[in-house]
């Protein structure tokens, strides 16, 4: 028998994904679907992000549809950045559009900060929107973990090991990008796990004549070989390796890892987080909570406001930094 909160629960939500995607998407996506239909809501998955909510193409995603995608890499919906998506003309109408097409009454999106600025202006302009944080960057502060971060720093790792043999072989400086634009976090934490000799994050100070000494003290110690990771929003590989060679004299080499950090299957870390996270967002839904973002803390699933996550800020990880640079010598 129905009962009173399933006659005024939503029956039609969507789901979409935005922004750069990230290893444990699909996780998050099959939970989202599998939940709804536990809620007896039907569930819409909208192709390519924001750009696919203002063109209003959906399709009805069936549990068939999510099957066996867990550990799929990547983004069944695809996903993009969307400039238009900020005009809130083309945001009103497309909710009008959407609303009317499809009958959603609610939204999961999947993504990170841009994602989620998308979501708060939704929110405000009458889609109910509810947020999981899919990010490799781990840049939101209001979640100790973002999905995908897990995977992109054993990516990392993985690759640092590879070149380690190599500067090992040679006696070689090896200087690796990874990415982050605003976040360190990729970089500090694989490079902790990886034993890199420096790790160059925007959100620490660094000096080009130190590390250029230190690496010559490394080599009167008889280290030779040494691994720098550098975040993207700290520069290039290319802009560390220039002076640096110029600095020490030595045979130093850039790496790019790109986009291969954010490819793959992702790790069971991710993959449980996306369950976790994509499910949770769903329940709120259905309890009629909504314009909020799902996250973990302490291993705890949590629900934020979606103003007060976007207004977050993480404390720095000046304890792990300090370690990281006392274990590097
Ligand atoms: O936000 C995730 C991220 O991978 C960043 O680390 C990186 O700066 C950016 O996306 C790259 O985006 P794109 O693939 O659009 O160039």
């Amino acid at each position: 028998m129905m009962d009173e909160r399933r006659a005024t629960q939503m029956k039609r939500i969507g789901v979409l994904t935005s922004g750069g995607d990230a290893p444990g998407m699909n996780a998050a996506i099959r939970a989202v679907v599998r939940v709804a239909y536990e809620h007896e809501m039907e569930v819409f998955g909208i192709k390519r992000g924001y750009q696919g909510f203002l063109e209003g193409k959906a399709d009805l995603l069936s549990r068939a549809d999510v099957s066996g995608i867990s550990l799929d890499g990547g983004t069944i919906l695809g996903t993009m950045r969307c400039k238009e998506f900020e005009d809130k003309a083309n945001r009103k109408a497309a909710i009008d559009r959407i609303k009317q097409a499809y009958g959603l009454e609610g939204l999961v999106v999947i993504g990170g900060d841009g994602t989620f600025q998308g979501a708060q202006a939704l929110s405000n302009e009458g889609m109910p929107t509810v947020g999981v944080p899919g990010t490799i960057d781990n840049d939101l502060a209001y979640t100790d973990f973002t999905i995908g971060f897990d995977t992109a720093v054993n990516t990392v790792v993985q690759s640092v090991s590879k070149i380690r043999d190599t500067v090992e072989s040679h006696g070689r400086i090896g200087v690796i990008e990874v990415m982050g634009r605003r976040c360190g976090d990729i970089a500090l934490f694989s490079g902790v796990a990886s034993g890199a000799e420096r790790i160059l994050i925007p959100e620490f100070a660094w000096d080009m004549n130190e590390i250029a000494q230190s690496l010559l003290r490394r080599r009167q110690l008889g280290m030779e070989a040494a691994i720098i990771i550098v975040a993207e929003g700290v520069g290039t590989a290319e802009s560390i390796v220039s002076p640096l060679r110029e600095l020490t004299k030595l045979d130093i080499r850039a790496t790019v890892l790109g986009h291969v950090q954010r490819g793959g299957s992702p790790t069971t870390t991710d993959a449980t987080l996306a369950a976790r996270l994509g499910g949770q967002a769903v329940e709120l839904l259905s309890k009629g909570q909504k314009n909020c973002v799902v996250g973990i803390v302490n291993n705890h699933v949590r629900t934020f406001d979606i103003d007060d996550a976007l207004k977050a800020k993480r404390p720095l990880h000046t304890k792990l930094y300090k370690l990281a640079h006392t274990l590097s010598v």
